[in-house]
């Protein structure tokens, strides 16, 4: 039998990505092999296309954070698994195919009855939020905080659970997310039109105690002048834009995985060093989960929980099928997007919402 499955044949922009038929893949000893519901699309696969970004496998590979299916071939001896049942997974890349297979241990079981591609969202997207809110930095309620992207995947993740954790949120945006950042209970600063350590301080006076900053270098820097004393930057990403330009080049590029990491990790030591009392902490999901698997587990588990009792709701920006998967790199390459892109399997339904 056969199945689709999307390559990213060089680095490079969107001409990079092809749809291959192939036989599907046959389960190993102890994996599973799922059919795919619903994989994430996230600006890591971009920055993995393009060669930059630290988890960027070689070429020929296929990209996709995360995953919910159904289980549907038991390699041998895996046992306590049914098939049919609705498992979720971040295998970090590979998901982006109606087939995968995985070792048992990477699949959290997902409770029946939720739309997959909003579970979907909760992987990499929310692990990475709550994680960072309640692992890197314990958020009291009532404390301050800025989150930057406020409109994009993490960032309506921090929103929404910033919410729960009854905090007082800003979030940053352009002009076309600021209605869906006032939404989930943020108010935002447009980041095209002003300086978001003015508007902080005049908004707040003293600053912010912790602020969730995705570009890091530089930008995390300048972040840190929004913190009040004893305050910390969770610096979360590695990106010189989140806008499209520099993620949509179409240039033929280099793996290059160490892409701005020195000048990321001097102004790390700088945090420490200057006096201020204001750090900047580094926070990798990946790097989590593979120190602390069963960590990265229960935060998932919890989530799942949570979506249940409709505590949470994902903003999904669109569904595509899984065929269309350079369409959807391009919505998000360009920006503007609110929420998150998801490819969904055949008979999971598409269009927007
Ligand atoms: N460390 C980790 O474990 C981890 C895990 C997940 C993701 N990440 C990182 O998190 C980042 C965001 O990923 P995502 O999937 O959430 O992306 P996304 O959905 O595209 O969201 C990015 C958002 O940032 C906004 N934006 C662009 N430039 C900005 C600026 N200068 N200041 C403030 N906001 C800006 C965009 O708004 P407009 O489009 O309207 O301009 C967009 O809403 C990426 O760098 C990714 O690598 C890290």
């Amino acid at each position: 039998m056969r199945h689709m499955r999307i390559i990213v044949t060089h680095y490079g922009g969107p001409d990079a990505i092809e749809v291959i038929q192939e036989e599907r893949p046959e389960p190993k000893a102890g994996e599973v092999r799922v059919r795919v519901q619903a994989a994430g699309v996230a600006l890591p696969d971009i920055m993995a296309r393009e060669g930059i970004h630290p988890e960027t496998p070689r070429v020929p590979f296929t990209p996709g954070w995360d995953l919910v299916g159904a289980v549907d071939q038991l390699g041998d001896g895996v046992s306590g698994i049914k098939t049919g049942e609705i498992v979720a997974a971040m295998p970090i890349h590979g998901a982006y195919a109606e087939f995968v297979c995985l070792p048992q241990q990477e699949l959290v079981p997902v409770p029946a009855g939720l739309d997959a591609a909003e579970a979907v969202s909760l992987i990499l997207n929310y692990v990475t939020a709550y994680q960072m809110m309640h692992r890197s930095v314990q958020v009291q309620a009532g404390q301050r905080v800025l989150i930057h992207g406020a409109a994009g995947g993490v960032g309506s993740a921090l929103l929404q659970l910033g919410r729960l954790a009854e905090l007082e949120m800003y979030g940053t945006c352009s002009a076309r997310g600021a209605s869906a950042v006032s939404d989930l209970g943020g108010i935002p600063i447009d980041y095209r039109d002003q300086d978001f350590v003015e508007e902080i301080h005049r908004l707040t006076s003293e600053g912010v105690d912790v602020v969730f900053d995705p570009l890091g270098g530089a930008h995390a820097w300048h972040s840190r002048n929004a913190l009040r004393p004893g305050g910390k930057v969770v610096a979360y990403g590695n990106t010189p834009s989140l806008r499209g330009e520099g993620l949509t080049s179409g240039r033929p590029g280099r793996r290059n995985r160490l892409h701005g990491v020195p000048i990321y990790m001097l102004y790390i030591a700088g945090g420490w060093l200057l006096p201020g009392r204001k750090r900047i902490v580094p926070y990798s999901i990946q790097t989590l989960k593979r120190l602390k698997p069963a960590l990265f587990r229960q935060d998932l588990i919890t989530l799942l929980d949570l979506l249940q009792q409709q505590k949470l709701k994902p903003l999904i920006a669109q569904r595509f099928p899984i065929a269309e998967a350079r369409q959807a790199q391009e919505m998000l390459g360009k920006g503007g997007v609110t929420g998150k892109i998801v490819l969904v399997g055949s008979g999971q339904g598409d269009g927007g919402g």
